[in-house]
């Protein structure tokens, strides 16, 4: 029907979605049915500053019936020629975001989610790069969601060898009614290309996130060192123990102390409590308010954890209320992690989490919370609703309602997403919570693929990244603490163990380690360079770079040891090959263009899964 160039950046209701001030347009193309009675807007927004173009659908009833919406996508990019890869993203619980990279087949090939958050199984974040493409070469197209339900990311080669890429929503589980005069918008697609290599196209994903996802008063800011009471003391804990570990976090210089799972209703095991957000003071042997106030006179801030969508069937909750629970009448529920998911698509449930939510930190002195959602939805089916075909789709802006009200009713807390660990890392949580927990999986090496796998597409800012015990709780691993140092400080970088278990030689390393995260963390916003792929070679090695690449970090994890080592020589990017830069570790100057071209040789030490942190900063002639 026509269309419109407008200055601005278009507004998604009720969604999360980029925002940008004058420097973005905005374009819109209107189509209409008029038979059917449908008109449709495809809206473009043009971020020009930093290569992304945003997509979202319009989509009208302009008839006089009811329509149904049964499958809606948000972008579609078609591809005339080429030889192109799909890069996707898959993995399982404490294994996400494992790379895989295929030939693009002829034939449909599609990643997606229909467990209601978009998942630890596939990640809402796809490369097509061209067959020949690397790191630093060749053409590639990164598409990611803002959305953290269920989505499908399709791509199919036709008989003319022609490509077409489409996401959006998960078309199973999706059947939207649309009465006359109604509107229903799509979930945002963000869309950039790089000619020159992937890392190009993941650092316009890391600035884009940065500057025009990520909200509120830690956007840019380098993030608290934070210890988390779960791998410390899980359910075991009382307020004496709190006091205890918040008393040596800032022994050691960290900043902040996270009261994990366990402190509200009886909650003593993961098999009551949820729903019942009434702070247990028997077990805290204290308020909320006395509590963080200790925390405070410690001298570091006060976080805790909420599972806000969640109900235990043993909680009063679901005993006043089992019809708030998602539930197939007259059907034994499925249980994971022993709990059911409230029902976010009635607005009566929001209303009332976001109330007790909102009563609990206006309680307690609260810096930080940690959001976290422990098990997919099952059994939808939702006892208010009048139609049962969105109600997944309706349970996600519930969701998202409640993270908006949370934060704009407290701006000054510092949110963390989490979905045990990294099962909702994705655009749309990172709207509202700037950080999102990568992983359950704390073991240093298996957080080296992790975090290399997620940085394809999110900022390091965004990557909740913790040391914790060893041998670690997960995969029974011990790595040294320089290693899982090494790892975890490329990250919003916190601590999960009991401090008061360490040893002398432990507690000064963490003191040291602690001085050195506040000298890189203002790096960590700079550019990132995937040095080594973890899943194919026998070491990690990344790097970061500041915008006037003055210094830069290199961290290096060997994976696997043999006789004989021979000198590694990493080449680094993105350096100024004029500049010369002075070597931490040794103080031997070399220049930018040696560093990139022949690469810093590694003296590697003996030892199973050694690593090395090595800073370069400029020296000037002379010095
Ligand atoms: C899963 C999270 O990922 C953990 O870090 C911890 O918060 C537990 N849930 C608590 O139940």
């Amino acid at each position: 029907m026509g269309y419109q160039i407008l200055n601005g950046k278009y507004t998604i209701p009720n969604l999360p979605a980029a925002y940008a001030d004058k420097m973005a347009q905005t374009l819109k193309i209107v189509l209409a049915d008029e038979r059917c009675g449908v008109r449709v807007t495809l809206l473009y927004g043009v971020l020009e500053e930093c290569d992304i173009i945003t997509r979202s659908v319009k989509i009208e009833n302009t008839g006089t019936r009811k329509l149904y919406l049964e499958k809606v996508s948000s972008s579609c990019l078609d591809f005339l020629y080429g030889n192109y890869d799909m890069i996707s993203f898959y993995g399982r619980h404490t294994m996400e975001r494992n790379v895989q990279r295929h030939k693009i087949l002829h034939g449909r090939q599609a990643v997606g989610s229909i467990r209601g958050a978009s998942s630890h199984q596939y990640n809402p974040f796809m490369i097509l790069a061209e067959h020949t493409a690397t790191e630093q070469t060749g053409e590639c197209y990164g598409a990611a969601f803002v959305y953290s339900g269920n989505f499908s990311a399709e791509i199919e080669k036709d008989q003319f060898d022609q490509i077409r890429f489409v996401m959006g929503l998960s078309e199973e589980q999706f059947s939207y009614s649309l009465s006359a005069g109604e509107v229903f918008y799509a979930p945002e697609v963000v869309l950039s290309y790089s000619g020159e290599g992937i890392a190009h196209l993941s650092h316009n994903f890391h600035y884009f996130a940065r500057k025009h996802i990520c909200r509120g008063k830690y956007k840019d800011k380098p993030r608290p060192v934070l210890l988390n009471s779960w791998e410390a003391c899980y359910f075991d804990f009382d307020g004496e123990k709190i006091v205890a570990l918040a008393e040596q976090a800032a022994e050691f210089g960290v900043e902040l102390l996270v009261l994990d799972d366990g402190w509200f209703g009886q909650r003593d095991d993961d098999n009551s409590s949820l729903g019942d957000w009434e702070v247990n003071e028997r077990k805290l042997g204290c308020s909320l308010r006395e509590l963080s106030e200790r925390v405070h006179q410690k001298g570091v801030l006060f976080g805790i954890w909420i599972e806000p969508e969640m109900v235990s069937e043993d909680s009063n909750l679901y005993r006043s209320h089992p019809d708030w629970a998602l539930q197939i009448p007259g059907k034994k529920p499925v249980r994971a992690r022993n709990q059911l998911v409230l029902d976010f698509s009635n607005p009566e449930v929001v209303e009332y989490i976001l109330e007790k939510i909102s009563d609990i930190l206006r309680q307690g002195e609260v810096d930080y919370v940690k959001w976290d959602m422990n098990r997919s939805l099952t059994d939808i089916y939702s006892a208010n609703a009048k139609e049962q075909g969105a109600v997944s789709y309706h349970y996600m802006l519930g969701v998202y309602h409640l993270l908006e009200s949370l934060t704009a009713r407290f701006p000054d807390i510092l949110w963390e997403g989490c979905c045990g660990g990294g099962g909702r890392f994705d655009l749309g949580m990172l709207y509202y919570t700037p950080q999102i927990w990568c992983s359950d999986n704390t073991d240093a090496l298996d957080r080296v693929r992790i975090q290399y796998g997620t940085s394809f597409g999110y900022p390091l800012s965004a990557m909740g990244a913790h040391i914790s015990a060893v041998p670690n709780h997960q995969t029974g691993r011990s790595t040294d603490l320089n290693t899982r140092g090494v790892v975890a400080m490329t990250g919003a970088f916190g601590y999960e163990l009991d401090f008061g278990k360490l040893c002398e030689r432990e507690k000064k390393e963490i003191r040291e380690q602690i001085a050195i995260y506040h000298k890189i963390a203002p790096l960590l916003n700079g550019k990132y360079y995937r040095i080594s792929d973890p899943f194919a070679e026998e070491y990690g090695a990344w790097m970061v770079v500041d915008p006037e690449k003055k210094k830069a970090l290199l961290s290096i994890v060997m994976l696997n040891i043999h006789g004989n080592m021979p000198v590694i020589y990493v080449r680094l990017f993105g350096l100024d090959p004029t500049k010369n830069y002075c070597e931490s570790i040794s103080k031997d100057i070399y220049s930018g263009e040696a560093l990139m071209a022949g690469g810093f040789p590694v003296a590697l030490r003996a030892g199973d899964y050694q690593a090395y942190q090595i800073m370069f900063e400029e020296v000037n002639a002379g010095e």
